[in-house]
């Protein structure tokens, strides 16, 4: 059996404007907010990614209506007839962030019964932090192997402190606190632009959500949720992993829609970089001039504001060809530089100690065989490939289709020369020797 598999060649500076998709990780959580609603919502802006349709799988499975318009990419969600509170293991397995109906299950049913999610292969990953809020607000959890039930007859209201500023623990411990009853007040939460996006939803829906400086969230529990409309906001990685595709190959690029107010740790990058970069009216639209030749930076990557762990990849891919040397370190995951033992294999001179790696850069990159291991790693060898000497063939593409609307087309239109090649499986060799027989037959 042959995998689906992505030819990366050397590629011209890349040129041209894209129109941004909206942020696969704004999207499932908003999808899965839905849950708390009894009636039909209407979402705009949804990006058609591997995981939105495991989202969408994954509500269809509880009972909820669901039509995905991609022509226009809208989605419309009726959560009336949704009477299930137990998500199936094949579903819960393909995506970590099924985790999230965990919450509104709880709140709206009094129980969740789950298996643990899947998901990236990115370090440990657990959800202690969120069973252990679940648990404060009175759930009581049991686990047996790989399934997990939770149950509480009515979740009360409290104060939980979260160890570290989880963005999925935030969103499920605020999403079960919106129909909490009394004031919850969760501490040390992760303000992503994406859990922004939540609560202004969870705002349209009539949930009572203050922001407290520096980063606790009151909820004030409400009886009710109603259904909404609303449009997903465009996603910071998307753009993020444009500009690094146009900056390695010495490009130019407009991206009308990118949030810029959501990107300033990594524009500021690019700049240092000696890219110039340009934003839009009310920081809305980035554009990007690259310089021909870049400088290495280092970064350290850490909770919004701080740089995105999910753009850590692509940026690193940029640091190996950059002169100088940059010295990254990963501390949100501690298992998120497997990508560099493939950016080695292209000839990049890379030293990784624990979770800090410090990169060389060198004149050039040298196309090769590289395997994917994760959504952005997957970003990170594509862009390594446009500037590689040569052929790039690089596998496990699924995770690149998890996690972006038809990158490889959007970067073919700004003039990479990148091509996605269907494999063969084991039904097509079957047929292949069927046609064979049956050709010799009729010879
Ligand atoms: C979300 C994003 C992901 C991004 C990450 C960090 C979605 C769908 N995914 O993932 O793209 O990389 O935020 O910005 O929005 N942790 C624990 N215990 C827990 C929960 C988390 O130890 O209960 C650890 C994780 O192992 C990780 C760190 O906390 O090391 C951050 O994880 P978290 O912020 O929860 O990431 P996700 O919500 O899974």
């Amino acid at each position: 059996m042959i995998e689906d598999y992505i030819i990366v060649k050397h590629s011209p500076r890349l040129q041209g404007t894209v129109e941004l998709v909206g942020a696969k990780n704004a999207v499932l959580v908003i999808i899965a907010s839905l849950l708390l609603t009894d009636g039909k919502s209407f979402l705009s802006n949804v990006p058609i990614s591997d995981d939105v349709w495991q989202m969408i799988a994954l509500l269809r499975d509880l009972g909820a209506e669901v039509t995905f318009d991609i022509e226009r990419h809208t989605l419309e969600v009726d959560t009336r007839f949704v009477a299930k509170y137990s998500v199936r293991a094949e579903i819960m397995k393909k995506m970590r962030a099924s985790v999230l109906v965990m919450g509104p299950l709880l709140a709206r049913f009094g129980r969740a019964d789950i298996a643990m999610p899947g998901g990236c292969v990115i370090g440990a990953r657990p959800i202690d932090y969120h069973l252990a809020g679940f648990q404060k607000m009175g759930a009581e959890i049991a686990t047996e192997g790989e399934y997990l039930s939770a149950h509480a007859n009515a979740l009360h209201a409290t104060k939980i402190i979260l160890e570290y500023p989880s963005v999925g623990a935030t969103e499920n411990l605020l999403m079960a606190a919106t129909l909490t009853s009394g004031t919850t007040r969760i501490v040390n939460v992760a303000l992503e632009p994406e859990v922004l996006d939540l609560i202004t939803i969870l705002q349209k829906m009539g949930a009572h959500i203050v922001i407290e400086p520096p980063a606790t969230l009151l909820v004030e529990g409400v009886a009710q949720l109603y259904p909404v409309e609303h449009a997903v906001m465009y996603d910071r990685l998307e753009a993020g992993s444009l500009l690094l595709a146009v900056a390695i190959t010495g490009g130019e690029i407009n991206l009308p829609h990118a949030p810029a107010y959501a990107m300033e740790m990594f524009l500021i990058k690019l700049v240092e970089m000696g890219h110039k970069v340009n934003i839009g009216a009310n920081d809305i639209g980035v554009s990007l001039r690259a310089t021909q030749s870049p400088r290495a930076v280092s970064f350290k990557t850490a909770p919004y504001p701080g740089f995105p762990t999910d753009l850590q990849a692509p940026m690193l891919a940029a640091q190996c060809i950059a002169e100088g040397t940059s010295v990254i370190y990963e501390t949100v995951y501690e298992n998120r530089l497997v990508h560099i033992s493939e950016l080695q294999r292209m000839g990049a001179q890379i030293k990784v100690e624990y979770n800090k790696a410090t990169v060389m850069g060198v004149e050039t990159l040298y196309g090769s065989s590289v395997i994917a291991t994760d959504i952005r790693a997957s970003c990170a060898l594509v862009l390594a490939g446009l500037a590689a000497k040569g052929t790039t063939r690089m596998s496990g593409v699924h995770h690149l289709a998890r996690g972006y609307e038809q990158l490889p087309k959007k970067l073919q239109q700004l003039g990479a020369r990148i091509y996605y090649k269907k494999g063969i499986f084991a039904a097509d060799f079957k047929s292949k020797e069927q046609f064979s027989r049956d050709s010799r037959k009729s010879a």
